[in-house]
């Protein structure tokens, strides 16, 4: 059986996975950069790309050894090129190229948000494609009309903040640990959620793109006050759970009102859920709730595969299928593709 080794880097996860050519993952390492961050809110570009220079080998080399698995064991390197960091980017692609050159086989270049769709379908006996593709990230909250693993084209997209971004922001202005989406969800196991009334945003437009900051700054009026003397400096604890559950609900709403929506403009039956956000239960448990109710099939990545890893990027094999590999001159691209422009893959990259 055939083995790739797949590399991420595109943000603040260092991650490395030998994934076997029939899908199955062999080893998936992902070295967090949480202690590195939680002091600023968020990822801070220059800490991520020094960060990850120095975690990148130590990542491959573990995730060889706990795929019992060498060097000379690989037919093709597989690493994320586009969306991300560009600094990040460029130190997983470079640690990409050196090995395919020294190696002398295929490198083969990914797209983290197709990854993060082709997660979905991982360890489960289902087909992905076609379907509506929903990536709800720390930088994403995108929708796809996902036609193969080689042609997904963005249908809408966040007018501001991505739905994780949110999470962690708020999880500043509630005063709970980096990153936000999980330590939110905690905190909104005690908390009712209709405690609050908060908006949720574009739920009433015809469009069907997305907006978090005002919902953002909803959350901090309604924790501290309007701006002005009397606006309080820190959030006062006992209104955490509620202000966390009914926050959390708030962009729950809007994910499930907008990805339904989508489901019937393009008429698939199938929707594929992944990114960090997707790992929040209330909202798997939404997910599961929607679909039930209207008939379609949902494929939701395992939480583990949810946040960025780099056995995700198993989707390689269906560009190495296709003969789509890259050349040594490939470039990160750390920007998103315009809405309605489609990013498929032609050959002979
Ligand atoms: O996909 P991901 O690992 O990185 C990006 O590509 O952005 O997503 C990270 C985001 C963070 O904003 C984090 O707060 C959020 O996913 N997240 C969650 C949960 N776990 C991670 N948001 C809500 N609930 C969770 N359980
Ligand atoms: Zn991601």
């Amino acid at each position: 059986m055939q083995k790739l080794l797949a590399i991420e880097s595109s943000c603040d996860e260092t991650s490395a996975a030998v994934v076997a050519e029939d899908r199955s993952v062999l080893s998936n390492v992902v070295a967090s950069q949480f202690e590195l961050h939680e002091d600023f809110g968020g990822v801070v570009p220059e800490i991520a790309s020094r960060a990850h220079v120095r975690r990148i080998i130590p990542v491959i080399e573990q995730a060889l050894q706990q795929a019992n698995c060498e060097l000379k064991d690989l037919s093709a390197i597989a690493v994320t090129s586009e969306p991300g960091l560009v600094g990040s980017l460029l130190v997983g692609l470079t640690a990409a190229k050196t090995l395919a050159l020294s190696l002398n086989i295929p490198l083969v270049t990914v797209n983290h948000i197709d990854a993060h769709i082709y997660a979905c379908g991982m360890g489960q006996q289902s087909t992905v494609f076609p379907c509506v593709g929903f990536v709800v990230s720390g930088g994403h909250t995108n929708l796809y009309d996902c036609r193969s693993p080689t042609d997904c084209r963005l249908v809408a997209g966040t007018t501001d903040d991505a739905a994780g971004e949110a999470f962690d922001k708020v999880a500043r202005i509630l005063h709970l640990p980096y990153p936000g989406g999980p330590s939110i969800q905690k905190a909104a196991e005690s908390g009712n959620p209709t405690a609050f009334d908060l908006p949720r945003p574009m739920m009433r437009s015809d469009k069907p793109n997305f907006s978090f900051s005002g919902l953002k700054t909803a959350v901090l009026y309604a924790a501290r006050g309007v701006p002005g003397p009397n606006q309080l400096q820190s959030t006062p604890p006992e209104i955490v759970p509620d202000l966390a559950a009914s926050f959390q609900q708030a962009v729950i709403d809007v994910l499930l009102f907008k990805s339904h929506g989508m489901l019937k403009k393009l008429g698939y039956r199938r929707l594929c859920v992944g990114g960090g956000v997707a790992a929040n239960g209330p909202f798997r448990k939404g997910l599961v709730d929607m679909c039930k109710r209207h008939g379609y099939e949902l494929l939701i990545a395992a939480p583990e595969l949810c946040t960025d890893n780099a056995a995700m990027a198993a989707i390689a094999w269906e560009y190495l299928e296709q003969g789509m590999t890259a050349t040594l001159d490939a470039d990160v691209l750390p920007g998103l593709v315009r809405p309605n422009i489609s990013r498929k893959r032609g050959k002979g990259k």
